[in-house]
């Protein structure tokens, strides 16, 4: 007997996001043979394509953004499991044709995950589709949903949204993604964290200074201006991806690594945090953003933001954690810092209270994968202390296992029905809740938020951001490709 077909179907499959990043890692699973057997994937979108020419695009796309995967013979192999449907996602009717498309595909029960790498407008009608062509009931094999970001444009709008999906699909069934959380580095935080026993004794108030949370991008808004300037940096970076890594530096160990034991402490976390300060936010723009193409000449939406929040809870009490992002910056960093307090007393007569280093702990998250673990040592042969680095590289300790993309971990995640990297309804919501009140008052230019300030593209950021820190008398800690300098 045939093992039950597994089917990935992908809504939006003439989109940048299939042929970038779906394909390529449904692809090199194929190679991995880590796919189950027999699997099938059905793209649909409006573009009319007959099943030969959605193979041969998708072909293209893996010359274009994943030419080093592309296998001699294999992807021949691959490609007799891609199958394409025309259809418009709006139209009931051709949902009928996709069922129908299926049940020959299947020819019997079958496995199913629909993706839904399509505009967010698409979301409501295509789950209500399914729902209204009953294509979510799992006697015959189980049903899976994933949706992509952007999950919502703010609470509001992600509680209809949670509440239309819930209306078709069951939790259980619903995988909100967010690629942070497939990168290795990312779940490496986890493991770092709770699989050593040196660290968590000292992860907390009373050792912590404060902690650092960095995602400097190097790319402006580039094509994408149509999304972003509705999005701004808020909705496209801290709602989600900063909230990630922030739950996962914070949270409370879980007591088993299963989906939900995983998310009930990170959903815990979001709600631990203290309702962020409007005058701990800083918002700027780079130069030049409204010239560019589809942005509003007299846009205010914020390509860098940073901010201060704390946690209300036992082990974070009074620690702030300082969080930045934003576009067109010096260098591409992900970064998260730990700066530990200074020792209670300094004996050496040489060493100056004022420059003296504390010990800081660097997660880096990309694009140089790895974990610093700075501490002073005595200069040799002189009365001095300096700062030492203990460094891991990813690319050296695991030279033979090159680092997957985030979303050949989660793809096949949501096929094996492991939902620990996704966010659940509870989660979004909890994060929206603090993102929220921020994205209303900078929009409705409330009194006593902090003006949009500029900056020049391929710079550090807004002084602003600095001061955010200097006048609590902190620096921003940048290790990650620091780590050489004197
Ligand atoms: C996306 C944002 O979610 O993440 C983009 O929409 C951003 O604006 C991207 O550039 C960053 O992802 P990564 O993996 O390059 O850090």
């Amino acid at each position: 007997m045939t093992a039950k077909p597994t089917v990935f179907v992908i809504f939006g499959a003439s989109g940048d996001l299939t042929a970038r990043k779906l394909i390529p890692a449904l692809y090199n699973s194929f190679c991995k043979e880590r796919l189950p057997a027999p699997f099938l994937i059905v793209g649909v979108s409006r573009t009319q394509w007959t099943h030969e020419e959605f193979r041969e695009n998708l072909r293209a796309g893996m010359e274009k953004f994943a030419p080093d995967v592309l296998q001699d013979g294999k992807w021949e192999a691959f490609a007799q499991s891609l199958y394409y449907l025309p259809g418009d996602l709006t139209i009931p009717n051709d949902f009928d044709r996709l069922k129908n498309l299926l049940a020959e595909l299947e020819k019997g029960p079958a496995n199913r995950l629909y993706y839904l790498a399509t505009a967010p407008r698409f979301f409501v009608p295509v789950v209500q589709n399914l729902g209204a062509y009953e294509m979510v009931q799992e006697q015959a094999g189980w049903r899976r949903v994933v949706i992509e970001k952007p999950f919502g444009h703010d609470l509001a709008s992600a509680q209809a949204l949670n509440q239309a999906i819930h209306a078709v699909f069951q939790e259980h069934q619903v995988y909100r993604i967010d690629h942070y959380l497939g990168k290795e580095t990312a779940q490496n935080i986890l493991f770092f964290r709770f699989a050593n026993t040196i660290f968590e004794p000292v992860w907390n108030r009373n050792y912590v200074d404060n902690v650092q949370i960095m995602v400097d991008e190097q790319v402006d808004v580039g094509h994408r201006a149509g999304y972003y300037d509705r999005a701004g940096v808020l909705r496209d970076m801290f709602q989600n991806h900063l909230m990630q890594l922030l739950s996962l530096v914070a949270m409370e160990p879980p007591a088993s690594f299963e989906a939900d034991a995983v998310r009930n402490e990170k959903v815990k976390l979001l709600r631990s945090i203290r309702p962020i300060s409007l005058a701990d936010t800083v918002r700027a723009q780079y130069d030049g953003y409204c010239a560019a193409e589809g942005v509003a000449p007299d846009s205010t939406t914020p390509t860098f933001a940073a901010l201060k929040l704390y946690v209300d809870n036992w082990r974070w009490q009074g620690v702030p954690f300082y969080l930045r992002s934003g576009k067109a910056l010096a260098r591409k960093n992900t970064e998260i810092v730990v700066e530990f307090k200074k020792p209670p007393h300094l004996m050496f007569d040489f060493v100056e209270d004022a420059d003296f280093t504390p010990n800081i702990l660097s997660l880096c998250v990309q694009p140089d994968e790895g974990i610093h673990l700075k501490f002073e040592a005595k200069v040799p042969d002189r009365r001095e202390t300096r700062s030492v680095d203990m460094e891991f590289h990813y690319r050296s300790s695991f030279k033979a296992e090159p680092m997957p993309d985030a979303y050949e971990r989660l793809l096949l995640d949501a096929i094996r029905g492991d939902a620990s990297l996704f966010t659940r309804s509870d989660g979004i919501e909890a994060s929206w809740r603090l993102i929220d009140p921020i994205l209303q008052a900078w929009e409705q230019n409330r009194p006593g938020i902090p003006p949009l300030v500029n900056y020049v593209p391929g710079s550090l950021g807004p002084v602003e951001a600095d001061l955010l820190l200097q006048r609590d008398g902190r620096i921003w800690r940048r290790v990650c490709g620091h780590e050489h300098e004197a």
